[in-house]
């Protein structure tokens, strides 16, 4: 039930000889839902495309649902949604209903076209994240929330086991953001879906997760929101002021 759906261990990283990552490990079990903080720079970003696979490890080693980074092609296992996705300009060409189709592309392979099954499966994914009625609105005219929704969307086409978010609410007004975590809850609840959030408003993040992981290039600090606040981690992340601060609200 709760076997680990992502293993780090000893992972590294370094952009040219700026070493971003060091001596990562990170255990994520089935179902769990952990916000990964930090400041900014820290390594965050990095860190999700080491575990979907867009940059490799210079060290270390990284597990998927126990299979070993190199080995594994399950993709569809994973859904991840990027940093800043929701930064399109106006113009961008394309309908809601085709970038949330674009998440099955690792899926079909490049030649292959749509049938009925996939436009199901377009159809059940927007459907679970509230944006059916906007399946024909060009991507680039919908709100900040709304755009967030169609990139959920996308990621959970495929109807991943994980879901990988970074930044999430980052351009996302208040109402949209609390829809937003209801959403995750909802989809924790009915589909025992793993989460993982980049997040750098600890205070938030720490109030909705099950689990919370400090990153500063290394991993100071990985286990309860009840023991984070506990600990002295936040002086060791950002320096002592920060403390005071998220302690006043
Ligand atoms: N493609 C890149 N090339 C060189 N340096 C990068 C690149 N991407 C990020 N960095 C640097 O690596 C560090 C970590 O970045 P990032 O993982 O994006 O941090 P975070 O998501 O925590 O803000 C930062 O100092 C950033 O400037
Ligand atoms: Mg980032």
């Amino acid at each position: 039930m709760h076997e680990p759906v992502l293993e780090l261990s000893g992972v590294s990283f370094s952009y040219g000889d700026k070493a971003v990552l060091e001596d990562i490990n990170l255990i994520v079990n089935s179902g769990d839902f952990l916000g990964i903080v930090g400041p900014n720079g820290s390594g965050k970003s990095t860190l999700l495309k080491i575990i979907v696979g867009l940059l490799r490890p210079a060290t270390g080693t990284v597990k998927l649902f126990g299979i070993k980074r190199h080995l594994f092609r399950e993709w569809t296992r994973v859904g991840y949604v990027p940093q800043k996705v929701t930064a399109f300009n106006h113009g961008f060409p394309a309908t809601a209903e085709e970038v949330v189709m674009s998440g099955l592309t690792a899926m079909l392979g490049v030649f292959k076209r749509p049938g009925r099954h996939e436009r199901q499966m377009v159809d059940e994914a927007m459907e679970n994240t509230g944006v059916s009625q906007l399946r024909k609105r060009i991507i680039g005219e919908l709100s900040g929330g709304q755009q967030q929704r169609v990139f959920i969307a996308r990621a959970l086409v495929s109807r991943p086991q994980m879901l990988i978010l970074d930044e999430p609410t980052v351009g996302v007004d208040v109402e949209a953001q609390g829809k937003f975590y209801e959403l995750l809850a909802e989809l924790r609840r009915e589909q025992g879906i793993t989460l993982l959030m980049v997040s750098h408003d600890i205070g938030v993040v720490t109030e909705k997760v099950q689990s919370v992981a400090c990153l500063n290039k290394k991993l100071y600090f990985h286990g309860s929101p009840e023991d984070f606040w506990a600990g002295e981690n936040l002086s060791q992340l950002y320096g002592s002021p920060v403390r005071a601060l998220y302690h006043a609200h």
